[in-house]
């Protein structure tokens, strides 16, 4: 986070206050539509320095940002370089979760995403058997590639649409729901409590009160698969057990809740961004349609590029040095994925989408313990939504009528929209 961004946020959050729309309110509340380009800001304080110290106290005055551990420190430190991000998210036991517990932990219950060491440990190995490669593979044919395909047979004949309206945004979240094993008439009513779920920090009320329903939502199914297992997550999650332990009601309900920001807000937002990538580089578009073996690639650079979550949080456990700078125990850290992913001492001209570039790792999934549980099910979302509209819709572009598509946002980030034309699909002769 960087002293711009702070008062950006501020002025975001009092107008998100403001906002009864629940999408709108958390796309605003992460600065979609006040900030269009973070990446001169993070390049210019990086150039001068991979680590930051920032006076949280003296610029936000009555803000409160998601956490009171954010609010009880009065200085937070920012990574932004590849390597010093690098070395945060290794060390866990130096740099540790927990401070998630303080902000999203209140809505969310106690999940994998704020636990340390051994604890953390345990539950992964738990959580981790729901997503196996064979699982992964099941979603692909059973889920995914229907889901993807009903909501593009609803606009192939048109020849026109908004790919984030009609497709990137409402299919990520109905994957999740249909993982679970939730009954389709609750999809809708899961996702807008979801988005209400972390909106907790501009809206206190309706985040409680969306915890106390999702779980409401989620407590029948996990009683029935208890009784009864299904093919579905709940049920490996009701069933798993590791030297004796089960997860408990609580357990679950509190991932059940993670799932949704984690697995459906960051896929929409990266498959909108790549298709932004691809649809304003037109040849770039049309050499992957030729050559499917770049799909893979394709889906990296989109990631590296524009990382759908900018920032994730860490504190110092103990007092500690990172690239120099010292860092008090207990301090937050800010740890910047969109900086390091656009580090020009790992890549050249770092800002440019390339899918052709020389392949490294980036950092937009993290790194180390708490490395994304979801990341090969969400590139193999990437991959089915990419396929289909190659194969589906021919000749899709931008629309050339369409005013200034831009990726926008601070902590996610995303286009709002991505209008596009295509050659309509003939009806079926019967
Ligand atoms: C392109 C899409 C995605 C991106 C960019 C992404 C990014 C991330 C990042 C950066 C973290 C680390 C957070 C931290 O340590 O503070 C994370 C963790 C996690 N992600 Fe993802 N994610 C994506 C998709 C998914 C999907 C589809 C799922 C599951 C349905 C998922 C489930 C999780 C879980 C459960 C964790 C917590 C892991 C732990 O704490 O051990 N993610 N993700």
């Amino acid at each position: 986070m960087l002293e711009n961004d702070v008062h950006t946020l501020r002025q975001a959050y009092a107008d998100a206050r403001d906002e009864t729309d629940p999408f709108e309110k958390f796309n605003r509340a992460q600065g979609m539509g006040a900030v269009r380009d973070p990446y001169p800001d993070l390049a210019a304080m990086r150039a001068q320095g991979a680590v930051h110290k920032l006076n949280l106290a003296a610029l936000m005055g009555d803000v409160h940002l998601t956490a009171d551990n954010l609010m009880a420190a009065s200085e937070i430190y920012t990574v932004l370089s590849y390597d010093a991000v690098f070395e945060v998210l290794r060390d866990g036991a130096r740099f540790s979760s927990a401070g998630y517990q303080k902000s999203m932990g209140v809505v969310m219950g106690h999940t994998i995403l704020g636990m340390d060491g051994e604890e953390h440990l345990r539950h992964r190995s738990l959580l981790s058997r729901a997503f196996t490669p064979r699982a992964i593979e099941r979603w692909e044919s059973e889920l995914v590639r229907p889901i993807v395909n009903e909501y593009v047979d609803r606009l192939a004949a048109r020849g026109h649409a908004d790919l984030v309206r009609e497709l990137t945004f409402p299919f990520p979240v109905r994957v999740v729901a249909a993982m679970m094993g939730l009954p389709e008439a609750d999809h809708a009513r899961f996702h807008r409590l979801a988005v209400e779920l972390i909106s907790v920090a501009v809206d206190w009320e309706g985040g409680i009160r969306a915890a106390r329903e999702l779980r409401a939502l989620f407590a029948p199914v996990v009683a029935a698969r208890r009784r009864t297992a299904r093919d579905d997550l709940i049920s490996v999650l009701a069933h798993a057990e590791l030297d004796g332990m089960h997860l408990s009601d609580e357990a679950i309900y509190a991932f059940l809740c993670l799932l949704a920001p984690a697995g459906a807000e960051t896929t929409y937002r990266s498959s909108s961004n790549l298709l932004f990538g691809l649809l304003t580089h037109p040849d770039q578009f049309d050499a992957v349609r030729r050559d499917s073996s770049l799909v893979p690639q394709t889906i990296e650079e989109g990631l590296r590029w524009e990382p759908p979550l900018l920032g994730i949080l860490r504190t110092a456990s103990a007092d500690t040095e990172l690239a120099g700078v010292a860092i008090p125990a207990g301090a937050p850290v800010s740890v910047n994925l969109g900086g390091a992913n656009r580090d020009p001492s790992r890549w050249s001209e770092p800002d440019r989408f390339d899918v052709f570039r020389e392949q490294k790792p980036h950092l937009a999934f993290a790194i180390g313990p708490h490395v994304c549980l979801g990341m090969h099910l969400a590139r193999m979302e990437t991959r089915v939504l990419l396929q289909t509209l190659f194969e589906r819709l021919p000749n899709l572009r931008l629309d050339p009528d369409a005013k200034d598509v831009h990726i926008t946002g601070l902590i996610f980030r995303s286009p709002r929209e991505l209008p596009v034309r295509f050659d309509p699909a003939r009806p079926i002769a019967m």
